[in-house]
């Protein structure tokens, strides 16, 4: 914001008073000089608080809402990113962060669904990124594993870490198609990207082998709201945990699902 100079103000305030009302005022140059002082402070005092309002104006206030309360008021913003960016994205190591400890919780207890419902099972992991899930099975007692993600910038690195016993092609989740029985399919934070979750959900449900179960995780935030609400209509929750990684804050629901 602008602030005028001093110089500035010092010759306005001249301006408005001029010898003669300062003669018949009676006033002396000593208190023409402490008013402009004054007038100086105010007019500062002023510009700073309009810069202090502006400030707290732009400040997000969604930020303040609860979680549940920005699903209901604000639009889905993650759909239909193109394979371009998320290229870019594994290229420039945007999502290395995936592998820090405060992703630990998701990944284990998606390991832990996996082998308490389906041991020895056929694994789907879709929109798998880098292979992270598939590195924290390779020693589990699962039959097999096949990971299919949009880019092929994350497939490429996750091929190159050679993980035992796992698959990996580049698929678009709208267009995947497979005569293949599986016993899980995950969708570990992938949804969001979606238009429409429930109808892909759905669609790859009809890949489970009799009995199969889905495995869906979502970190708490608008989007991730917004689609347990649709899901619900469609699928039984067999189960849910909550994941708080305590010192970020950050959360994530991991749940069971199976068709209706
Ligand atoms: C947040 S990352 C999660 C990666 C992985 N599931 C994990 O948690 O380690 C989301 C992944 O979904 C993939 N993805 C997004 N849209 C997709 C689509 N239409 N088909 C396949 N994969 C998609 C992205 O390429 C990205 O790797």
């Amino acid at each position: 914001m602008y602030s005028p100079p001093v110089s500035m103000v010092s010759a306005t305030i001249d301006r408005c008073l001029p010898v003669t009302s300062i003669r018949t005022l009676g006033i002396r140059v000593a208190d023409v000089d402490f008013w402009k002082e004054v007038a100086l402070f105010n007019a500062n005092a002023i510009v700073s608080t309009a810069r202090r309002l502006k400030r707290i104006l732009e400040w997000p206030i969604h930020k303040l809402l609860p979680v549940a309360v920005k699903a209901m008021i604000m639009p889905p913003n993650n759909a239909s990113i193109s394979n371009k960016t998320w290229n870019d994205e594994y290229d420039s190591g945007a999502w290395d962060f995936l592998s820090t400890t405060k992703e630990v919780g998701r990944y284990s207890v998606i390991v832990g669904y996996c082998l308490h419902f389906k041991p020895a099972a056929r694994v789907l992991d879709v929109g798998c990124g880098t292979g992270i899930l598939a590195r924290w099975l390779s020693g589990a007692a699962i039959s097999s594993y096949l990971g299919i993600d949009l880019s092929e910038a994350a497939i490429e690195k996750a091929r190159q870490s050679n993980i035992q016993g796992a698959a990996f092609a580049v698929a678009d989740v709208t267009a995947f198609k497979t005569s293949q029985p599986f016993d899980v399919i995950v969708f570990n934070e992938v949804l969001y990207y979606l238009r429409n979750p429930e109808e892909y959900l759905s669609r790859f449900a009809r890949c489970l082998a009799p009995g199969g179960i889905l495995v869906v995780s979502m970190w708490h935030h608008a989007d991730g709201v917004r689609t347990w609400k649709r899901l619900r209509a469609g699928f039984e929750e067999l189960d849910r945990i909550r994941i708080v990684h305590v010192p970020s804050g950050l959360r994530w629901d991991v749940a069971v699902l199976r068709p209706r």
